[in-house]
């Protein structure tokens, strides 16, 4: 992607942190945008972010897991802009519990947001992104919990190692194609957003953690998230110009890279030793 000037963005989870930034960013890149989210508020204080800009932007209330509606926004950004040259499928949420204690509404929960909905804004948006006939990109958003996998995290680490599978299979699939049409697939670390906020968790997570109650858990998480979504945003877009295939993002993503490259295996053992001495 030599530039974004003049092509048209979809993005989804664009009401808060990282798809709020990447839809300021690429308005200020000349980017027209085509926003979604669940969040009907927030996406229209995001529409007001960008309306300076001087790009065409339309929005849409939707929940990615929902397959018809997904497949029927991306027909509705096509007619309304004329064209899609990117879809950024962004939207997530977190869920911390153990296995035993998350039950399976939970885990559908987060598989239908996290996974099928990259699966969905994927299969929607690809065929109109290759008809285009431009320079076009698909961009999954999973985590460095698609690499390493954590106790507590069990639906997040299974939705995210999934993107992180679907994308680079997709990726070798267009390589092989050469239809000018790409993939990348990102792995942030903690970004300071209101993930955290927003996520569910079970009782087992306060236990397995030694902290006193879910609003101290959320506190803590996020005294550890290093990077702002507006540095994320722009090591995405400048990571999708250079066509990565998997781009990395904060100093705590790229050591918990490295651990499980160098320790495969036994990053578990160094992991349950944290949490034993942390709940102590
Ligand atoms: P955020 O909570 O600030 O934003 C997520 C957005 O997704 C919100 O606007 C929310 O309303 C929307 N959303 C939730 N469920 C939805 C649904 N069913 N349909 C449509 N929209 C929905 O969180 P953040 O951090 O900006 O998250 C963006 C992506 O980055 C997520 O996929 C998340 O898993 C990923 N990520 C975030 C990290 C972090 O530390 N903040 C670390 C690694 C990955």
């Amino acid at each position: 992607m030599k530039s974004y000037k003049n092509k048209v963005a979809a993005i989804t989870g664009a009401a808060s942190g990282i798809g709020r930034a990447l839809a300021v960013d690429l308005a200020k890149r000349k980017c027209n945008l085509a926003l979604s989210d669940v969040d009907e508020k927030g996406l229209a204080e995001t529409v007001q972010m960008v309306s300076a800009a001087g790009v065409r932007v339309t929005s849409r209330t939707l929940d990615v897991a929902d397959r018809k509606a997904m497949h029927a926004w991306a027909d509705e950004v096509v007619h309304d802009h004329g064209k899609v040259n990117l879809i950024f499928n962004n939207a997530g949420v977190a869920l911390g519990g153990t296995v035993e204690d998350t039950g399976y509404e939970d885990y559908e929960w987060i598989l239908g947001v996290n996974m099928w909905g990259v699966v969905q804004g994927t299969k929607a948006f690809l065929p109109y992104i290759k008809q285009a006939g431009e320079e076009g990109h698909v961009i999954n958003i999973s985590s460095v919990f698609g690499l390493f996998a954590q106790p507590t995290q069990s639906g997040y680490n299974m939705s995210k190692f999934a993107v992180r599978g679907f994308t680079e299979s997709l990726r070798q699939e267009l390589d092989i194609e050469s239809c000018g049409v790409s993939a990348t697939c990102v792995h942030p670390g903690g970004i300071k957003t209101n993930i955290a906020r927003n996520a569910r968790m079970t009782k087992s997570m306060e236990n397995l953690t030694g902290t006193a109650s879910a609003e101290n858990m959320r506190d803590s998480f996020e005294a550890l998230f290093m990077t702002t979504a507006e540095q994320a945003a722009k090591v995405i877009l400048s990571a999708v110009s250079a066509n990565k295939r998997r781009v990395l993002i904060g100093p705590d993503a790229r050591v918990l890279d490295m651990m499980q490259r160098t320790l495969p295996v036994i990053y578990q053992k160094v992991v349950t030793a944290s949490f034993k001495l942390a709940s102590r």
